[in-house]
């Protein structure tokens, strides 16, 4: 099977140990931001924006975990990284899981961020298959509406998300809600992740409850958890702080 990579739009701050930090559906990289000062004088930090959102190209079709994780192969090769630590937030999560199957060599250690090993089960794919239509029928607004205030427990952040889903691209979220509906069960492979590993989640969570997360730490071969209180899906934003000490605690474990 051969995937066709598309270049990645990204940013880079500091130096030191590489770190990619993948973000979640339907969002793009500045949700990063509130960690960039707290990790850039301690590491290189590469933010790309996934393929279908921000400033990255928009295909068409179905986004797999795969596809994207090519695509971030591709910008290591780019960047002539050899290996990375890769933080993935939800979907950006599975993308590294993704990633950790098919280029386990390319990995330094994980960061596992509000996200899941298992696949969807036949009502998440349903819901999925909904929204696709939705959002081909009337746009954004709905998913961005109904979405938002699930992402945070703090209400000062839900405007600001509701306006950061609405950036995004109809084909780029049709492709990754198709990618992530089809994606398989990375629970198969996860003990056979090796590489130092952290689990970070936010005890209220309304998008994927804390117990998947933690079965996910359970299931890996090197990985400790880490649960931010006051936080929901969105620890990066709602307590920074907590994530890039869990984040350094990794870098610090090598
Ligand atoms: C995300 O935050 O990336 C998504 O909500 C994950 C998902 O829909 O499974």
């Amino acid at each position: 099977m051969t995937y066709q990579s598309v270049n990645l739009a990204y940013e880079e701050h500091g130096q030191g140990t590489p770190i990619m930090l993948v973000h979640g559906f339907p969002l793009n990289r500045s949700i990063w931001n509130p960690l960039l000062p707290l990790l850039e004088n301690k590491a290189r930090l590469i933010l790309p924006d996934l393929r279908g959102f921000g400033q990255s190209p928009v295909p068409e079709g179905t986004y797999t975990m795969r596809l994207m994780a090519e695509d971030l192969r591709a910008l290591l090769d780019t960047l002539k990284i050899d290996k990375v630590v890769l933080a993935g937030h939800s979907m950006g999560g599975y993308v590294s899981l993704a990633f950790a199957q098919a280029y386990p060599h390319r990995l330094a250690g994980l960061a596992l961020i509000s996200t899941q090993a298992a696949a969807d089960n036949p009502e998440a794919r349903a819901s999925r298959e909904k929204t696709v239509e939705e959002v081909k029928r009337r746009g954004l607004k709905t998913l961005a509406d109904g979405m938002a205030p699930h992402l945070t427990c703090q209400p000062a952040l839900v405007e600001p998300l509701r306006k950061l889903i609405m950036k995004a691209k109809p084909l780029g979220v049709i492709g990754s809600l198709k990618g992530m509906a089809e994606r398989p069960n990375a629970q198969e492979w996860l003990p056979s992740i090796t590489v130092p590993t952290v689990v970070i989640a936010g005890s209220e969570d309304a998008i994927i409850p804390i117990e998947r997360p933690r079965l996910m730490a359970q299931l890996l071969g090197r990985a400790w958890l880490v649960e931010t209180a006051n936080a929901g899906h969105m620890p990066m934003m709602e307590q920074p702080q907590a994530v890039a000490n869990a984040i350094l605690q990794l870098i610090s474990s090598f």
